[in-house]
């Protein structure tokens, strides 16, 4: 199956083409609950895992940690969580994310409901509910910080970094004409709306150096379910920009759905990655209830992406790389998209207390303790 042919992606060798994409869950990034949770996923088959989004200024800001050894000694723990991915024999990389549209104060460490961290006000392109709008000066301190978690990233040990440029948060804000109502450089026409991430992407790119994989979650636009063009260009400038892999999801902003349910059907954000997938050279991550081999293997086969991202399935069955691969597809423990317990924790719901993360498979979050039930 192609599904299982490995691809490399400037430099970095993925042993298949099965990715585990960002999903917060508050689990964290450094401690026992959040290595075991990831492991787990690599040894159940899972070429590529992409953390949880993670606040910007964990990586670039010291004061958020309270000093530069602070700081250093959360790098440096970072590194037995890429060890037992490697350990399980997969790769792994960090979403670095702003968070603002998230309520809250300062940006909490790792989890991160995150607010501009040297004032603590919420922030966006131009004021709307209750966030004001970012000065240009602040949108290069930005900037500047996802270079410096970037290259942190790597510090760190990881395999790659992923820009998070989807689902209504801070950078894909920036390229919706709605949303974006700046008069400045960073506003106005398509070349103002995608200035910030591009601008960013090139700041990345000059603090990983060439040989470091960059990977950008692009929140595709649509027109009542057509992909907008300008999300075409987007891709193609953000491929000169230097970015190696788009991961391919929706805005948020038109009718798709970041997290589809029950009743969208299987592949439903695939069409977002086979239309840029046509007008770009680099790899492509289509995602969105891609729950079966046969919908995983025929958008490779066909073409649609070269890589395909398999989340709430995973969670439901991190084994089911390997079930597949074996020929035990019946023994799969099938997510049925209810969107519940696995929303509760980053989008506070409340669930009754000790109820699983996921009401398919009771072992989410606790994989570090050896006697929770195993679903492989
Ligand atoms: C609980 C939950 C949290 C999520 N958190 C993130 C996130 O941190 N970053 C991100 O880019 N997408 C996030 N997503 C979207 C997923 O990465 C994925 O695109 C979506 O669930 C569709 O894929 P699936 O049908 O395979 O689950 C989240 C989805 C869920 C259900």
């Amino acid at each position: 199956m192609k599904l299982f042919d490995p691809i490399t992606i400037n430099g970095m060798t993925v042993p298949n083409r099965i990715v585990y994409p960002a999903i917060q869950m508050n689990m964290g990034l450094t401690n026992r609950r959040a290595r075991a949770f990831y492991a787990e996923r690599s040894r159940g088959g899972t070429g590529l895992i992409i953390t949880a989004n993670t606040s910007v200024d964990n990586f670039a800001c010291e004061e958020l940690w309270g000093g530069e050894k602070e700081l250093a000694g959360f790098i440096s723990r970072c590194h037995q969580l890429v060890d037992q991915v490697h350990e399980a024999g997969g790769k792994i990389g960090v979403q670095l994310w702003n968070g603002n549209r998230f309520p809250q104060g300062r940006g909490t460490q790792v989890a991160g409901r995150e607010a501009d961290p040297s004032s603590g006000d919420r922030i966006a392109p131009s004021a709307m509910e209750d966030m004001r709008a970012l000065t240009p000066f602040e949108i290069e301190s930005l900037i500047y910080r996802f270079a410096k978690g970037a290259r942190k990233v790597r510090e760190a040990g990881f395999d790659c970094v992923e820009l998070h440029g989807a689902h209504r948060y801070l950078l894909c804000q920036f390229t919706s004409p709605e949303v974006n109502k700046r008069t400045d450089k960073y506003g106005g026409d398509l070349n103002g709306r995608m200035k910030f991430g591009l601008d960013t992407v090139k700041a990345v790119r000059a603090f990983v150096g060439k040989d470091f994989p960059v990977l950008f979650r692009l929140g595709a636009l649509d027109n009542d379910g057509v992909i907008s063009p300008e999300s075409l260009t987007y891709a193609r400038e953000l491929e000169k920009a230097g970015v190696d892999c788009l991961d391919i999801s929706t805005s948020g902003y038109g009718k798709f759905p970041v997290s589809p349910v029950k009743r969208d059907k299987m592949g439903t954000l695939v069409p977002l990655a086979e239309a840029i997938k046509k007008v770009v050279k680099i790899p492509i991550i289509a995602v969105g209830k891609i729950n079966t081999p046969e919908i995983a293997e025929g958008i490779l086969t066909k073409g649609q992406a070269d890589m395909v991202a398999i989340g709430r399935q995973l969670i439901a069955d991190p084994f089911w790389p390997e079930k597949v691969k074996t020929g035990r597809f019946n023994e799969v423990v099938a997510c049925d998209s209810c969107n519940i317990n696995c929303y509760s924790p980053a989008f506070e719901r409340k669930l009754p207390p000790n109820a699983p993360l996921c009401k398919k498979n009771a072992r989410v979050g606790k994989e570090w303790d050896e006697s929770a039930t195993r679903v492989e």
